[in-house]
């Protein structure tokens, strides 16, 4: 019997990040203002406490963490490492597939690993009220169970498509506190303004965002700070968690490198959490392929552009130098409602610039498809954004066979999917569309972000993805 569940003491959970900015071969292009001029830290004052900023520009390699947010964590993690045997028999494949489980959080996805730091660090500012944006809802009800516990007031904006299609994470946020509203809103200038244009809009991240960021910049209080969930160098740093312990219990499996990593891909924090320790791997000479995996529904990595642009659709947010797709674009209504962001988070975009990291696009009804095969072998019900990696790991398993090959594939199993069983419900009964988005469209997103700043590719050359 083949041992398929590695787990670590608590004693074992990293007590450091990792910060990918320290090591890429090639660094990161500044934030921009409208004007073009490099954003300074005083700059986001408005929006996000001075502790959370100085992570956010921090190119320290490792960045402790603290004492306070490691004894919260132990409540779920270190969380498993598992072998994936049944899927491996399934397939038929000389693949070896391991998987770390992040379902197991309270919100039941990685983004617990944020939103428990983030909240931290504000109430140590004296903030006393956080406002953000969820796309499927994981990440809103992540930041209502740590607002919860540190003691601070939440007010989530959720994407309309997802308020509709997932109403049972309204009630997740509301048991822990938080005020959950559907965006585009009546409640704020920029929702007021999408409404006015397309009043039956499904909403997107973008525009979650522009009303979050409003609504705590406008508090005249002062108290109020708004809290992304993924896209941002500190978000990321958090989630490397995930890859720290993952390489600690690959040795326990008696495993060096794997040969392949790979996470879906919204803004980039889940996969940026289990593949940034393994970048550092690959920059120091070992050989992987990592594959970050986004919806064909929003594919800002294969036919997006690498370009200064908003995070937001309001333009509330400084420029980025990130792979979009134009910050007013709008997604079709997929499943994977954590996906349907238009940029990826710009430590990720430059590492796919510098070649280390290969992306990868899924349609709609393959990644359904994978999750069923998931379901049907391994048995549990995962989250409509996972199951986009899961069906990655499934194509790489099979050229593995085709080409005789004992490979070993790791990625990361975001969260479970038990809040989303509307989309297998229309799977199952054949009432689920493919997700592919038309070049025109595609296209008439992007003039636009032509016209604000290309960004310089610069790279090393050392690496081929
Ligand atoms: C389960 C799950 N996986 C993945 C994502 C995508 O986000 P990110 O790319 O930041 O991990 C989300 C976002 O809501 C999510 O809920």
């Amino acid at each position: 019997m083949s041992q398929v569940k590695f787990f670590l003491d608590e004693k074992d959970m990293p007590k450091k990040w990792y910060n990918l900015a320290a090591d890429l071969p090639t660094p990161m292009l500044p934030s921009l203002t409208v004007d073009g001029q490099p954003v300074k830290p005083e700059m986001l004052e408005a929006v996000f406490p001075r502790n959370l900023i100085d992570q956010e520009m921090s190119t320290k390699r490792w960045i402790e963490i603290p004492q306070e947010v490691r004894e919260m964590l132990y409540r779920w993690r270190p969380t498993p490492l598992r072998r994936a045997v049944h899927l491996e028999k399934f397939l038929k494949t000389p693949a070896r597939i391991y998987y770390k489980d992040e379902s197991v959080s309270p919100a039941g996805s990685h983004k617990t690993n944020s939103s428990i730091p983030q909240a931290w660090y504000n109430k140590q500012f004296g903030i006393k009220r956080l406002t953000t944006e969820t796309g499927a809802g994981q990440w809103g009800t992540a930041l209502a169970f740590a607002c919860h516990l540190i003691g601070l007031e939440c007010k989530v904006y959720m994407v309309r498509v997802s308020f509709d299609q997932k109403p049972m994470r309204q009630t997740m946020m509301g048991l822990w506190g938080a005020e959950c509203i559907a965006s585009p809103s009546p409640y704020t200038n920029a929702g007021r303004a999408v409404l006015a244009e397309m009043p039956d809009t499904p909403g997107s991240l973008g525009i979650a965002i522009s009303e979050a960021v409003e609504a705590a910049v406008t508090d005249p209080s002062g108290q109020t700070r708004y809290a992304l969930g993924s896209v941002l160098n500190h978000v990321l740093l958090h989630q490397t968690i995930i890859g720290l312990e993952a390489q600690k219990q690959l040795k326990k499996a008696r495993i060096k490198t794997p040969d392949i990593v790979i996470g879906c891909a919204g803004g980039g924090s889940n996969f940026a959490g289990i593949a940034f320790p393994f970048t550092l791997e690959k920059i120091n000479g070992a050989k992987i392929d990592i594959i970050p995996v986004e919806s064909a529904a929003c594919p800002k990595m294969t036919r997006g552009r690498f370009a200064y642009d908003h995070g937001d659709v309001a333009g509330m947010t400084p420029l980025l130098p990130m792979h979009s797709l134009g910050s007013q674009f709008i997604p079709p209504a997929i499943h994977a409602g954590g996906l349907r962001y238009h940029g990826m988070a710009p430590l990720v975009s430059q590492a796919i610039v510098e070649g280390l990291m290969r992306p990868h696009s899924v349609d709609q009804l393959h990644s359904y498809e994978a999750a069923i095969i998931w379901a049907r072998t391994e048995g549990f019900v995962i989250a409509p954004e996972s199951s986009n990696a899961v069906a990655c790991v499934i194509e790489e398993a099979n050229k593995a066979k085709r080409e005789g090959k004992e490979k070993v594939i790791l990625f990361n199993m975001s969260g479970h999917g038990l809040m989303d069983l509307a989309g297998y419900d229309k799977y199952l009964h054949g009432k689920l569309e493919s997700s592919q988005v038309a070049q025109e469209e595609i296209d008439k997103s992007l003039a636009r972000v032509q016209k604000v700043h290309l960004a310089p590719l610069r790279k090393t050359g050392r690496f081929h993805s």
